[in-house]
């Protein structure tokens, strides 16, 4: 049994960088989800198909624990691949009706966007738009404008808890008050926020939730969860059905002659993507970073990062770089973007950092910094101490 503390990394024992602040990208695997991992590998190897059956209950557990971080019944949830997955499976499976619209935000992963704007091409839908950095610069403006759009009509709202590149949390709470009001559906994408901050997705009026399990939830690559609303189940028609879709799905290969039969039901609701052999061993790592995470409860692990924020924002305020990190604590999330001084971008300060032991992101021009529960406050000084040195040198080298 591991036992994980906050600000201390000592179950990530191989991790060769000094500070790591890429949690919103990748999150390297603790000691934890390694052993749970190779554990699975070693059963498969020793026994073949008679793992399997442990490897069903593992992922049974982990559907019930990613449950329990939602605030959702595990009846609800399945185990999918990755975000991009959950975001194909709903928008294929959605009974449309040409002319139908989704209201998208501009400055969105891709992840939320393409399989829209491929669901519109085939079933002749009208894409809306509005900027997802409205919510941060101006809310209440935004919100109406929000409203304004759902009152003309909108069958979908798609849009991420938190924004991969600000790190602004959107005002969810508004967003299912307002969809509920105007009879939209809510779709999220939760990979920046599940893990790293509460989440009440049956509280908030979510109807579908999506999100992989590399980044927050700290599991590998290859593993990821999606949520189906219980009212939302039985209109999902089952565009990606497959063989363990239906329902008894093992019978024909257990009860002997006369079980191989095409016509059993599909399950209704999230279960229905479940089609196929998974992905054992990213299962087995993801149960295991899970249960760290659920040791240390998330609201414990958030006011911890937020407390790793507070300490280094005032410090790069103090050397020109522009926080965009909101002042209202509902708009916050684990990320802290900002916009660095002078003209050298993101992209060249990233790289500076990475060369002085900091590993953070630039996307879409903003300096990403995604500390997790095993980054320690006292690492906000060695980060200062770097962005010093890069600017005794004339800023980062282009
Ligand atoms: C908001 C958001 N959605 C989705 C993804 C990735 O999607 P997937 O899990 O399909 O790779 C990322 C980052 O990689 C992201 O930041």
């Amino acid at each position: 049994m591991h036992t994980p503390r906050l600000g201390q990394r000592d179950l990530f024992p191989a991790l060769e960088v000094d500070v790591y602040l890429n949690h919103a990208a990748i999150s390297p695997p603790s000691v934890a989800v390694r052993a749970e991992v190779l554990a699975c590998l070693d059963g498969y190897s020793r026994q073949g198909v008679a793992w399997f059956s442990r490897a069903s209950e593992r992922r049974q557990r982990l559907r019930a624990a990613l449950a329990g971080l939602m605030g959702v019944d595990a009846a609800h949830v399945a185990l999918v691949p990755n975000t991009s997955a959950g975001v194909v499976d709903i928008a294929l499976c959605l009974p449309w009706q040409p002319g139908d619209r989704i209201l998208l935000f501009r400055g969105e992963f891709p992840t939320n966007i393409t399989p829209w704007q491929v669901a519109a091409a085939r079933h002749g839908l009208e894409l809306v738009w509005m900027d997802a950095d409205d919510f941060r610069l101006d809310r209440d403006r935004a919100l109406k404008e929000l409203a304004r759009h759902l009152a003309a009509g909108i069958r979908l709202v798609a849009v991420s808890v938190v924004q991969f590149s600000t790190g602004q949390r959107m005002p969810m709470a508004a967003f299912g008050a307002l969809c509920e009001k105007y009879g939209a559906e809510l779709f999220v994408d939760a990979i920046q926020c599940l893990g790293g901050a509460p989440l009440d997705v049956a509280g908030l009026g979510i109807h579908y939730l999506s999100a992989g399990g590399h980044k927050w939830l700290m599991g590998p690559e290859g593993t990821g969860v999606l949520y189906v609303a219980p009212q939302c189940a039985a209109a999902l028609r089952p565009e990606v059905a497959a063989w363990l879709s239906h329902e008894s799905p093992f019978e024909f290969l257990f009860k002997g002659p006369g079980h191989l039969v095409y016509d059993r039901s599909i399950v209704a609701g999230a279960r229905l993507v479940e089609g196929g052999a998974f992905n054992v061993l990213g299962v087995a790592g993801l149960e295991a970073s899970v249960g760290l995470i659920s040791q240390l409860g998330v609201e414990h692990i958030y006011a911890h990062v937020q407390a790793w924020h507070d300490a280094i924002e005032p410090e790069l305020a103090a050397r020109g770089f522009v926080s965009g990190r909101m002042a209202d604590p509902d708009g916050r999330s684990g990320i802290l973007s900002t916009q660095p001084p002078g003209t050298a971008g993101a992209a060249a300060w990233a790289r500076a950092l990475a060369d002085h032991g900091v590993s953070c992101a630039s996307p879409d021009g903003w300096l990403r910094m995604a500390p997790h529960w095993p980054n320690a406050i006292a690492e906000t000084t060695r980060v200062v101490a770097a962005i010093d040195s890069i600017l005794a040198a004339g800023g980062p080298p282009a």
